[in-house]
Order: C-alpha cells, then sequence, then structure tokens
C-alpha cells in the first residue's frame, strides 16, 4: 500500500520535472545546451579536419587567423552564433555581407567553404557552419599563439541574416563612447571585463584607414610619433585611400600576445574604440592588468569567447538547419 506521503513527494519531484521542462522552453524557445562532446559520436574527426585546414590557410597568410576571429564575433553579435554572417545575397535575399561593419572588411570565407566541404565529406549533414566558425576561431588563436580551450558545439545554422541588424550598432562601430561599447556587449549577455578582454582580440590583424582616420589626425591622446607614422599611409581626406591596411597591433600583429594593452598603456591604440578603454574611465585599470599579466588575459579571454560562442545558440526547430553549404540554405 502506497503511503499518502509517498503519493505527495511523487507528485511532487513530477511538478519539479514538469516546471523544468517548461523553463527550459520558455527561455527564448527550444533551449538545449552547447556542450563540447556534442559530435564525438556524430564526427569524431571534425576537430582535426578544422584545425588541418585553418593550419595551411594560416601557413599562406597570417592574417587569416584574425580574420576568422573576426568573423565568429561577427556572427555572434547579429541574431546570435547561428552561421548568418556566412550566407551570400542573392536575387531574392539579402544577408548581412554588405552591412557597414562587414562590407570591404570581413573575410574568410574561402577558408569556411573549405572547411565545410571537407567536413561534408567525412560527416555529410551533421556539423553546422556556426559550430566551424567557432572551432576555426578557436584554432585560428592557438595558432598565432594564443591560448587554447575546449570549444562547446551544436549550434545549428540559420535560415535568415538581418541586414539591418548588422547595421543597427548591434556590433559596435570604432568611433564608439565607452559606455557605448559597455552597453552593446550588455545587450549581448556580455560584461564590460568580457568588452575589455575580447577586444584584446586586436593584438592580431588589421583595420582600414577608413576606420582611424579621425583618430589620427583628430585625437589628442595619441602618441604623436605614432599618429604621424600611421598618417603616412592613411591621407586626411575622405575617399582617398580608404582601404590602405594598418596594424591593430603595431608591434607583433600576427602573434596573440597582450602587446595589445601595453600599446594603450602609451596611447598607441590605432581604433578610438582602443584608446577609449585606457582614457582615464572605469576600464583604465583592467587594461593595467592584461598588460601586466599574459596569464590573467589568456584565462579571462578564453572564458569570455565561451561566454560569447554561447550567444542564442539555434539548438533545433524548424528555423535552423545544418547547411550543405554556409552560403546558402538547403
Ligand atoms: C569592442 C568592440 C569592437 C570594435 C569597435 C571593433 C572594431 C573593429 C574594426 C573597426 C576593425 C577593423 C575593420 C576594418 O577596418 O576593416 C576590427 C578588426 C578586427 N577585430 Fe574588432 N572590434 C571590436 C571587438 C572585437 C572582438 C570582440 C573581436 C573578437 C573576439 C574582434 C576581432 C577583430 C579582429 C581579429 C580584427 C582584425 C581582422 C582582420 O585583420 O581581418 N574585435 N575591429
Ligand atoms: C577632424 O575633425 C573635423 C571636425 O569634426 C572634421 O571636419 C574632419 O573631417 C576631421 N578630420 C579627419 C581627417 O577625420
Amino acid at each position: 500500500m502506497v503511503s499518502f506521503s509517498s503519493v505527495i513527494m511523487l507528485f511532487n519531484i513530477t511538478t519539479i520535472c514538469w516546471l523544468v521542462v517548461i523553463s527550459a522552453f520558455s527561455v527564448g524557445g527550444v533551449s538545449a545546451q552547447l556542450s563540447t562532446g556534442y559530435y564525438t559520436k556524430s564526427c569524431p574527426k571534425v576537430f582535426d579536419v578544422v584545425e588541418s585546414v585553418v593550419k595551411s590557410a594560416v601557413a599562406k597568410e597570417r592574417r587569416m587567423g584574425a580574420s576568422i576571429l573576426r568573423l565568429h564575433f561577427h556572427d555572434c553579435f547579429v541574431q546570435g552564433c547561428d552561421g548568418s554572417i556566412l550566407l551570400d545575397d542573392t536575387s531574392s535575399f539579402t544577408g548581412e555581407k554588405t552591412a557597414v561593419p562587414n562590407i570591404n572588411s570581413v573575410r574568410g570565407f574561402n577558408v569556411i567553404d573549405d572547411i565545410k566541404s571537407k567536413v561534408e565529406s567525412v560527416c555529410p549533414g551533421v556539423v553546422s557552419c556556426a559550430d566551424i566558425l567557432a572551432i576555426a576561431a578557436r584554432d585560428s588563436v592557438v595558432l598565432l599563439g594564443g591560448p587554447n580551450w575546449d570549444v562547446k558545439v551544436g549550434r545549428r545554422d540559420s535560415l535568415t541574416a538581418s541586414l539591418s541588424s548588422a547595421n543597427s550598432g548591434v556590433i559596435p562601430p570604432p568611433t564608439s563612447t565607452l559606455s557605448n561599447l559597455v552597453n552593446r556587449f550588455q545587450a549581448r549577455g556580455l560584461s564590460a571585463k568580457d568588452m575589455v578582454v575580447l577586444s584584446g582580440a586586436h593584438t592580431i590583424g588589421q583595420a582600414r584607414c577608413t576606420s582611424f582616420r579621425n583618430r589620427i589626425y583628430n585625437e589628442t591622446n595619441i602618441d604623436p610619433s605614432f599618429a604621424r607614422t600611421r598618417q603616412a599611409n592613411c591621407p586626411s581626406r575622405n575617399g582617398v585611400g580608404d582601404n590602405n591596411l594598418a596594424p591593430l597591433d603595431l608591434k607583433t600583429p600576427t602573434t596573440f600576445d597582450n602587446d595589445y594593452y601595453q600599446l594603450l598603456l602609451v596611447k598607441k591604440g590605432l581604433l578610438h574604440s582602443d584608446q577609449i578603454l585606457y582614457n582615464g574611465g572605469s576600464t583604465d585599470s583592467l587594461v593595467e592588468t592584461y598588460s601586466k599579466n599574459p596569464k590573467a588575459f589568456n584565462d579571462d579571454f578564453v572564458a569570455a569567447m565561451i561566454r560569447m560562442g554561447d550567444i542564442s545558440p539555434l539548438t533545433g526547430g524548424s528555423n535552423s538547419q545544418i547547411r550543405k553549404n554556409c552560403r546558402r540554405v538547403n
């Protein structure tokens, strides 16, 4: 005979289970979790395949590592990490590639295509483009001398992209104030500290003259000789030399290290949005910490990259798929 209290207990356990299920579904729809072991059975080779392609791409051109890392960031900040940035425009579809933060600027799509076709040949229809981007971003950091971490996977690809969102400032422009930078990251569930440490990605890669022209001609919190050096390859006139490149980290632009923060201390940040992190405001002390402590930078960077990779993934449902070709929906 089942006692009254055990019936009550059973009822409670059932209720709790339902509450867990209901709350899992109510926080932004289907919200299964990403995990590092998602492909252990279905595609154990995916990590090796991604690494080998990124390795040869970076050996051919070291900057490519920077470009891939940035692609992952621009993917995650628009609609979440869902591969939306990879979709090409067609006559009947508008993607994100022509958005202001992306046009004439984001690159690396051929490397992602190359990875995707090799992954499709070992496990067809299993691995998403969004996951490939997250893994390739980690591999890029590692290949350029940065920290390693286990990448959480299990994202699916979007059927949509959003040009208007990509243009709306959710990816902050380099002219941003400090509070705008903080707010834009907060809007994606990332803290001010995450923003400062993820900006350390600018230890690698290049920027176009148009992204830093005003800074090198008009700003006062800049080392004068550094400004002159940059002016030599970035004419003051709008439209002249707009695409001329300069390294974001003038010391070691193809090595992932903490130089970026050391350069901010001496007013040699290239972008307005870089130098604003060390300009007498609330983030100065973090910049000082990371400039002195590479381990703190690496550890916090890894934690923040994992949080960024967790932004609104698609983990199921009819609005998601595993694309066969990262440039178009199936
Ligand atoms: C904090 C706000 C950020 C702003 C305002 C910003 C802005 C920019 C700008 C303007 C460029 C140069 C684009 C060009 O001129 O073509 C750039 C390049 C780059 N950004 Fe950021 N960024 C930010 C955060 C991040 C984050 C979070 C990451 C990655 C974790 C990142 C990774 C990169 C990399 C690696 C490059 C160089 C890309 C290449 O050489 O192809 N940035 N960023
Ligand atoms: C410097 O600032 C002035 C005033 O805002 C602006 O008109 C000019 O275009 C800026 N110069 C550059 C090179 O950006």
